[in-house]
């Protein structure tokens, strides 16, 4: 910070960073996106021509040496948010990294532990959080509109959306396929809504069953049928130790009638609702009612740009994040509990 002026270092200056974190950032007064860092010389060529970022560097440990920059926002694939957060966090930075905030529980508790070491600020990007549709329904839920919710439908599927780039298909870049590219939004957002319970149990399985297949087309284009190692389709059951539950159904690939069903259901004693349609369903004196939410009324601010705007504002004014670290532990632990369920054939107590 320098003049009451606070500066952002991004790492990864590909898709997200270019079409969602920079517009978010370039909103907020009194904030400036100083430098990013990309081993790609064609995103430093854009950040520096297009974007007109002052420092472009190829090693995001050389960006970590500015002093002025108070928060890195970590654009990295999946596998190199580990590292990236964990030097940021060590140099005294505080970091907000893009969703999942890494590939393993180990990882991420360890992140939790250099920010806290640091004091430093650390949220996982859960842009969907922010949505106004998920704002307005967690104040029901809170008010205690749909009572108990003690079980969820989770689904993050897709008939043939499957991102063709290695960040998305490639293990070693993306740590894992559907599940911790989409299943980990529809998680997360379920998870928060049902109030973070602790968890009891995971069970799940995860397959490749199209994704190889040079016969099935993608609505993205083409993808490299060979070096695609990661699951296109996966499943878990979390039971929590209230013995509320969860579904969790996730695919990139999946034959079914729709094209996509990005949703989630919750069942309440009291209601129940299809995020993010808003019909809510519930029944007094003896009557079943449909009652329709009306989000239209409300601004509709991108949710990336809301998600960036309130975590500035904890770092600035020193508040707790509110997608806490310690809630993207628990959802991390739980899509790393179903590709171990699935291989081992067990149920992970947790
Ligand atoms: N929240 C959302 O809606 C959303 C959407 C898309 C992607 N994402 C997440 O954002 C992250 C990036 O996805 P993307 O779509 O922008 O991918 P991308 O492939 O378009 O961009 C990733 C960029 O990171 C760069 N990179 C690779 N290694 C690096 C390193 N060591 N240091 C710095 N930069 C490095 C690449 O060169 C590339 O430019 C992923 O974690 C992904 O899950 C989130």
């Amino acid at each position: 910070m320098k003049d009451g002026k606070y500066f952002v270092g991004i790492a990864g200056f590909g898709g997200i960073a270019r079409f969602a974190h920079y517009n978010g950032w370039k909103k907020l007064n009194d904030v400036e996106i100083l430098a990013i860092a990309d081993p790609s010389e064609e995103a430093r060529e854009i950040a520096k021509n297009e974007y007109g970022i002052k420092y472009v560097f190829s090693d995001y440990k050389e960006m970590l040496k500015i002093e002025e920059i108070d928060i890195i926002d970590v654009c990295t694939p999946n596998k190199l948010h580990y590292p990236v957060v964990i030097d940021s966090l060590k140099v005294g930075k505080h970091v907000l990294c893009e969703k999942p905030l890494a590939v393993s529980a180990k990882e991420v508790e360890d992140m939790i532990l250099w920010s806290k070491k640091q004091k430093k600020k650390l949220m996982a990007a859960q842009h969907l959080r922010f949505k106004r549709e998920s704002v307005v329904l967690k104040k029901y839920i809170d008010e205690g509109e749909l009572g108990e919710i003690y079980f969820a439908i989770a689904h993050a599927l897709r008939r043939r959306f499957l991102p063709v780039t290695n960040t998305f298909i490639d293990k070693n870049l993306s740590g894992g396929g559907p599940m911790f590219d989409i299943g980990v939004h529809i998680l997360d957002l379920t998870y928060w809504f049902m109030g973070c319970p602790e968890v009891h149990s995971v069970t799940g399985i995860t397959m490749t069953k199209l994704a190889k297949r040079k016969d099935i087309k993608g609505l993205w284009g083409e993808w490299d049928r060979e070096k695609y190692n990661v699951e296109d389709f996966a499943a878990g059951f979390v039971k929590f130790k209230d013995n509320r539950g969860l579904n969790l159904v996730c695919s990139f690939l999946a034959n079914m009638e729709k094209l996509d069903d990005f949703s989630t259901t919750l069942f309440g004693t009291e209601g129940g609702i299809k995020w993010p349609n808003g019909k809510l369903a519930k029944e007094k004196n003896g009557v079943l009612q449909d009652i329709e939410l009306r989000f239209d009324v409300l601004p509709d601010n991108p949710p990336h740009h809301e998600e960036i705007r309130v975590f500035f504002e904890c770092v600035r004014d020193d508040k707790e994040v509110p997608v806490k670290p310690e809630e993207s532990l628990q959802v991390i632990k739980i899509l790393e509990s179903i590709y171990i369920s699935s291989e081992t054939g067990k149920e992970i107590i947790f």
